[in-house]
């Protein structure tokens, strides 16, 4: 596969040529925001609602963003220019070069760069091990910021355990996995930790939300006991990556039946039929 275009503050390029000072601040601080958006037959899903989270993430870290409909041209480009149809574009926006002082700066150039690659959509969704993790990160999880040690390092756990991913615990609660939000069936009813400061509000989850809702399964948004985890019918885990990826073991304790779940195939349905479906290029609201 050839290598990807690269663009980089308002410039197309190919990939061995796009560079960045040395003292970036995305790299000396990880003072930087970010997202990831998945584009279906050619178009991107949720557009507006990942715009609206980077303006969030970058007001919580004081960081001016260029103008949203370039980021935004600037992302379909990558993709039509491609020729893509499956394929998820990374963006990540930092505060740009300057000299290595703590304090942030006057007057920034952000540095913006997006990435397009190809994105597969495998049905079935691969099965999932999980293991559990304490969360150790900071208290603004809600901030999409590229400051992703924490979850590189419990990903890298998991790996080492034989899992696939980490559910981060606080307090005895489930707050989120280390890229992806976290459902769980129990009862009948569909259960995902409220939004709060230690969790990043998912598009995916929110989309999951919504689809529970039409197909009128019983939703709640509230705190999740780490113990319901090994209890539960169903568990499965959200994100624009995972899309919806069923867990089937969790601290090497069988999940429901050790297969995918009932509800989580009617959600999964709900979802290819909604990305699936046509859509106009480009949504904005508000
Ligand atoms: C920590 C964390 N939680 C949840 C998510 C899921 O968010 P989304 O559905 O918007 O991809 C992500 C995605 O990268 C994430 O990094």
């Amino acid at each position: 596969m050839p290598e990807p275009l690269v663009y980089l503050n308002g410039e197309f390029l190919p990939y061995a040529d796009a560079r960045i000072p040395v003292e970036d601040r995305g790299m000396q601080f990880a003072d930087g925001v970010y997202e990831v958006v998945r584009y279906y037959l050619g178009r991107p899903f949720r557009m507006a609602d990942h715009l609206a989270r980077l303006v969030r993430s970058a007001e919580g870290i004081e960081l001016p963003l260029p103008p949203l409909d370039l980021i935004e041209q600037a992302m379909n480009q990558l993709v039509e220019r491609q020729g893509m149809s499956e394929a998820t574009v990374y963006l990540q926006i930092t505060r740009g070069p300057a000299p290595r002082l703590h304090g942030l700066i006057d007057h920034p150039t952000p540095t913006v760069i997006a990435i397009a690659r190809p994105a597969s959509t495998t049905r079935p969704r691969p099965t999932l091990r999980v293991v559990t993790a304490s969360d150790d990160r900071w208290a603004r999880c809600y901030l999409k910021t590229t400051m992703l040690l924490p979850n590189a390092l419990a990903r890298e756990r998991a790996r080492r355990l034989g899992a696939d991913d980490a559910i981060f615990l606080r307090d005895g609660f489930v707050m989120e996995a280390t890229s992806s939000n976290v459902f769980l069936v129990r009862q009948g009813r569909l259960l995902t930790s409220p939004l709060t400061n230690y969790i990043l509000a998912g598009i995916t989850r929110g989309v999951v939300l919504e689809l529970a809702a039409q197909i009128g399964i019983p939703v709640s948004e509230e705190p999740i006991p780490a113990h319901w985890l090994y209890q539960a019918d169903e568990v499965f885990l959200t994100g624009t990556n995972t899309e919806l990826g069923p867990i089937i073991s969790v601290d090497s304790r069988s999940v429901g039946t050790g297969q995918p779940g009932a509800i989580y195939q009617r959600l999964l349905e709900a979802f290819d039929a909604l990305t699936r479906a046509s859509q106009p290029l480009s949504v904005r609201s508000g």
